[in-house]
């Protein structure tokens, strides 16, 4: 995951920076670079591979200068090369970036046509491109700025620096976490308070939306309107940042928050582009072959079954290899035969739950290869298996899965375009398709938090409720599961999921006007026939809060209780941008109810016993 650090500082910046750049290391990088200005002029140097060669760079080919910005860069688009390292230079800008830019292509074929020549294959480069472009046209740094963030798609945080502006640093923040730190006379940024650390502790998170204009004395911070606004500065024990909820109330928001960065960053793992133009998907740090398995048996627990249920439908349908399931303290004691060429998969976000590890032993020996997905790559799954997957998801600390289940679905869905495309069913068009949808999940997930405020009213209703049901069809209902799972965990109200076509099987004797049904629904090739089962739902007086994309929500018509409006994303990702209202509707009914979100009664983060 990149890491960005800017100052305008009252010394020379360059070591001041590389050693902030250290701080971010934990993060995970492939090269690094650092801008600065000094008497007018921009000046930049920038290494492959470790910070100890850029921090040789700087000795052997010093740069001055009290303004500038650095960045540690985990390569996403375009391989990890001295080109493709930030900061990138377009004339008088200098920009690090990080996150995805989600239409980059679209701007790249736009500036290709207006002149421009490419040196980089990153969606950075456009934004340089764009910045000059309208510097050029006569625009100010902070208009031009402005502008060419109001063109961008996707999840991103970014820092502009301009020739001749020594008292100037533009950051802005749309769906990845960016931080500035206020000194005296000094002012900083960091992609989060460690990379402040050491410098000031007076922080102030920029919000969704927010452009920061910064100069020496102090930053005036435009929200998503262009409004100025007041955001705290809060004081903050940087030693601890990594492990600390930072301005949330609990872990899990944190961690509900954090989808945005750490999707990305799970993405950039698992996604590359290929010659500027197709997005191509791979086996992250392992190597695989899915020619060599005539089927995938995927065994977990809880949420992380649920990760399953949904990779299922996507290694059938999109790769065309069939997936058993099961429950991992079931499959153990089953003791199912298993044929060779037998792909085993056991998905975890702790590595160490008992019953995973125990039909993981099971398997070996007689599948042909043992694979992990897991979020700790030291841990026991993960060093029992041949091949490990790791999720990249950051520490969990909430008891409720959130973030590793979406990072799960990442890189599960990453893997079926991959195998598909190995096993010859989809082609580079295809491809390029499927993984530009994954691009899109982060962006997306951004939407839904912005829409936040809704869900507290809607779960001041749920949180009177005895029984709540959840139903979805197709890939959305494990979401269904997963939906009713998370809200009996932390709120306690007794919840189930349901296939919608199973409604009429027995459930729908439950349905009164006292049990909220919640229906998740994108407008996909299955809509209509759950808008049929909602209809048989509020026949008998039951109340429906439908989670579907405007066109899902008109074409429901009348009668609904409640909507959720969703942005419209392509089918195949639909189920990993749904967990966000799934886990939203669960984190506020509970708070409303006031139980233990982060350690609800009798649950444990890891399940290490049987
Ligand atoms: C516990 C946790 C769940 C988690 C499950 C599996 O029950 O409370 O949130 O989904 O274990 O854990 P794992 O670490 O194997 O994903």
């Amino acid at each position: 995951m990149c890491g960005i650090v800017g100052i305008l500082g009252d010394h020379e910046v360059a070591p001041i920076i590389l050693d902030a750049l250290k701080r971010l290391e934990y993060r995970g990088y492939d090269s690094a670079g650092i801008a600065t200005l000094h008497e007018g002029a921009m000046y930049r140097r920038r290494a492959t591979g470790k910070l100890v060669a850029l921090s040789d760079l700087l000795v052997n080919d010093p740069i001055r200068g009290k303004a500038g910005i650095g960045h540690t860069r985990w390569a996403t688009h375009g391989a990890p090369t001295l080109a493709n390292a930030h900061p990138h230079q377009v004339g008088p800008v200098a920009v690090v970036h990080n996150g995805i830019i989600e239409n980059f292509r679209a701007l790249r074929k736009e500036l290709t046509a207006d002149g421009v020549r490419f040196e980089t294959e990153t969606d950075t480069e456009t934004v340089a491109h764009l910045a000059a472009r309208e510097l050029a046209r006569g625009k100010s740094p902070e208009e031009a700025a402005a502008a060419t963030v109001a063109r961008l798609e996707g999840a991103f945080a970014l820092a502009f620096l301009f020739e001749g502006e020594e008292d100037l640093m533009i950051a802005a923040r749309r769906g990845s976490p960016l931080a500035l730190g206020y000194g005296v006379n000094e002012m900083f940024i960091g992609s989060d308070a460690l990379a402040l650390a050491g410098m000031t502790r007076r922080v102030c998170y920029l919000e969704e939306g927010d452009l920061a204009v910064i100069r020496r004395a102090g930053a005036v911070i435009h929200d998503a309107s262009g409004a100025v606004v007041e955001r705290d500065i809060l004081e903050v024990s940087a030693s601890n940042a990594v492990a600390e909820k930072g301005n949330h109330k609990h872990f899990m928001e944190k961690e509900i928050h954090e989808q945005p960065t750490v999707a990305t960053y799970a993405l950039s793992h698992y996604t590359h582009t290929v010659d500027g133009e197709h997005a191509s998907a791979h086996a992250g740090p392992a190597t695989v072959d899915f020619t060599a398995y005539d089927r995938i048996v995927m065994v977990a627990c809880g949420t992380a079954h649920l990760a399953c249920h949904v990779a299922k439908y996507w290694f059938e349908q999109v790769a065309r290899l069939p997936v058993e399931i099961e429950v991992a303290s079931e499959f153990r004691y089953r003791e199912p035969p298993v044929s060779p060429r037998t792909l085993a998969v056991f998905v975890s976000q702790s590595g160490e739950t008992a019953d995973t590890l125990a039909a993981l032993r099971y398997m070996a020996g007689k599948a042909e290869t043992i694979a992990a997905v897991v979020n700790v790559p030291e841990s026991s799954i993960a060093r029992e298996s041949d091949l490990v997957f790791p999720i990249f998801a950051g520490i969990e600390v909430g008891v409720a899965s959130t973030k590793a289940f979406t990072c799960q679905l990442i890189v599960l869905g990453a893997l079926a375009v991959l195998a598909a495309r190995q096993r010859g069913v989809i082609d580079r068009t295809q491809e390029t398709r499927l993984v530009s949808a994954l691009e899109t999940v982060p962006g997306a997930m951004a939407e839904v938090l912005r829409d936040e405020k809704l869900f507290p009213p809607l779960c001041w209703h749920l949180a009177k409720a005895d029984d709540i049901l959840f139903l979805g069809r197709g890939a959305m209902y494990p979401l269904a599961l997963e939906g009713a799972l998370k809200l009996k965990e932390i709120s306690y109200i007794h919840a189930e999921g349901y296939a919608s076509g199973e409604l009429k099987h027995g459930p729908i004797a439950l349905i009164d006007e006292s049990v909220p049904v919640i229906v998740m629904a994108p407008s996909d090739a299955l809509f209509e026939k759950t808008v049929s089962n909602m209809q048989e739902v509020m026949a008998r007086g039951g109340r429906i809060l439908l989670i579907s994309d405007a066109k899902g929500l008109q074409a429901a018509g009348e009668g609904t209780w409640q909507q959720i409006e969703m942005p419209d994303v392509d089918p195949f990702v639909a189920p990993i941008v749904y967990a966000l209202p799934a886990q939203l509707l669960a984190y506020y009914t509970a708070v409303t109810k006031g139980t233990d979100v982060d350690q609800p009664r009798n649950l444990a983060k890891s399940v290490t016993v049987e």
